[in-house]
């Protein structure tokens, strides 16, 4: 038979998990999706129901497939990107997990990293993690699945437990149970993972509570590390490369140096900026992270800035406000007008990530007059997306002690023109937006057809992606400049909001 022609992508978003596949010359040849519904139990806290992603990921599996025509047997590997952070346990006698998921945007354990912070152990966690003690990351969420579970059944802790993120998760479903396994990009994104050392620290763990035989191995990003259940899709598909969404998205748009950077606009905004072998610290709340790893190579280590709404912004306008009947039109409303007529906006929805790590901030207005339409609402929220971008940029500019020269962008609301014309303008160097948005699906292909020798160059797979627009920033006007200087007052006028 054909030797197997195509790659498998997986993109196990928050909102949705989707399947596509990858011809040789780097085409996407067909994709699967499915939504996934959001389960808020309580105002601040966001659960997903594992069951389901793991269903949806064999269904799209399945209809991509079956959309291109194409047999297990037929393709070469599969990689996986997924949500970051969020966690949860399962049991594998019985293969089902003992609570839904709990996700990287809830703030259940606020109060945990507070008490945590207050004891004076935020210091020494940041060094050996490169994080900051926040709610986002998964170690408190776990500590406090095993409190709430362990208070109902009290022999629990007795029983064999495995915890993971979203990939340990469905890559040990894939696997029918044979492998529990995690790479280093989402393994940093624990607060349980030693930055420096790459490999579970047994003092964190000690610290939240966490069994280390609870934990997952921890592999390479590239690299083969098993097969999928050959009885799930009539043949084993090789799993070759596992990523953090966000990590997947630099690896494509070829950010694999120092001085390079992508941001990706989705529900929030994650800025990413590659800082080579070495683990850069940031003097501005930035997260140390890690890129990815493959066999027999150094580590690629980044910085990042973590902006928790931005979409999710203009969501809000439409099925919050009302005022706004979609997305795509926010950027001809915006257009419309000349400025913002001295409105700001403050997009601390579920409170100010990066550079403020602000839990308590809430979104606002400032700057209302009699004169202010709904046009200027939609261009305040605009604006303000760009300006937390621009925030952490500055910041990563300082932290490496270099300007940057160029941002590389993708996810759903980078089709705006108007916001990365903004963008461009606010930043002073050129936005370059590529045609096929789904950078993080891309990135999950190149890692996992490069680690089975699929493709051989790098460099000439992220070459081959075709640019959609590159932005100038508009060399007659500084007004972007100006306001934002505005706009960082109102930041500071939103923060620590009495509860
Ligand atoms: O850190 C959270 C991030 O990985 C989520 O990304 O695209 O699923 O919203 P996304």
């Amino acid at each position: 038979s054909d030797p197997p022609f195509t790659i498998m992508a997986l993109d196990l978003g928050t909102t949705g998990n989707r399947a596509l596949l990858f011809d040789r010359s780097g085409q996407m040849l067909a994709q699967a999706y499915r939504e996934l519904p959001q389960i808020y139990p309580q105002p601040g806290w966001l659960e997903h129901d594992p069951q389901r992603i793991w269903q949806d990921t064999l269904s799209v599996m399945r209809a991509v497939m079956q959309e291109a025509g194409i047999r297990a047997e037929q393709v070469a590997a599969l990689g996986l990107a997924v949500q970051r952070e969020t966690c949860l346990l399962w049991d594998p006698t019985t293969g089902k997990p003992l609570h839904n998921a709990i996700v990287w945007q809830d703030r259940r354990t606020a109060p945990l990293c507070q008490e945590l912070i207050d004891q004076g152990q935020e210091p020494d966690i940041r060094q050996r993690t490169g994080l900051v003690l926040d709610a986002y990351f998964s170690a408190t969420k776990l500590a406090w699945l095993r409190e709430h579970l362990s208070a109902q059944d009290p022999g629990l802790l007795s029983r064999r437990i495995l915890a993971g993120t979203i990939d340990s998760w469905v890559i040990w479903n894939l696997s029918g149970g044979s492998l529990h396994i995690t790479d280093d990009s989402n393994a940093s994104r624990t607060l349980l993972y030693n930055l420096q050392e790459r490999r579970w620290d047994p003092t964190l763990c000690e610290r939240f509570g966490i069994p280390m035989q609870w934990l997952p191995d921890i592999c390479p990003s590239l690299g083969r590390v098993g097969y999928t259940a050959p009885d799930l899709f009539g043949a084993a598909i090789p799993i070759a490369a596992i990523l953090g969404d966000q990590q997947a998205a630099l690896l494509a748009h070829g950010c694999d140096r120092p001085g390079l950077m992508k941001c990706t606009y989705g529900t929030g905004s994650f800025l990413v900026a590659h800082t080579g072998s070495t683990i850069a610290r940031s003097q501005h709340r930035l997260l140390s992270t890690l890129a990815w790893t493959s066999p027999n190579q150094p580590a690629g280590y980044a910085l990042e800035g973590s902006m928790f709404t931005s979409g999710a912004c203009i969501q809000w306008l439409r099925d919050g406000l009302g005022i706004i009947h979609s997305a795509d039109e926010t950027a001809s409303l915006a257009q419309q007008l000349p400025d913002s007529g001295g409105l700001y906006f403050v997009p601390a929805l579920s409170g100010l990530g990066a550079p403020h790590w602000d839990m308590s901030a809430r979104g606002a207005f400032f700057g209302i007059t009699g004169g202010i339409r709904r046009e200027h609402l939609v261009r305040a929220v605009l604006e303000s997306i760009a300006y937390q971008v621009k925030e952490v940029v500055d910041a990563v500019a300082e932290d490496l002690g270099s300007p940057l020269q160029r941002l590389k962008v993708d996810g759903g609301a980078c089709r705006n023109d108007f916001l990365m014309q903004w963008q461009a303008n606010v930043l002073g160097i050129p936005v370059e937006r590529p045609q096929l948005l789904d950078a993080t699906a891309q990135g999950a292909a190149f890692a996992a057809g490069l680690a089975v020798g699929f493709w051989e160059d790098y460099l000439a797979l992220v070459a081959a992606r075709p640019v959609d627009r590159v932005f100038q920033p508009d060399p007659e006007s500084d007004l972007a400049q100006t306001c934002f200087r505005t706009w960082q007052e109102a930041v500071a006028r939103a923060k620590q909001w009495p509860e």
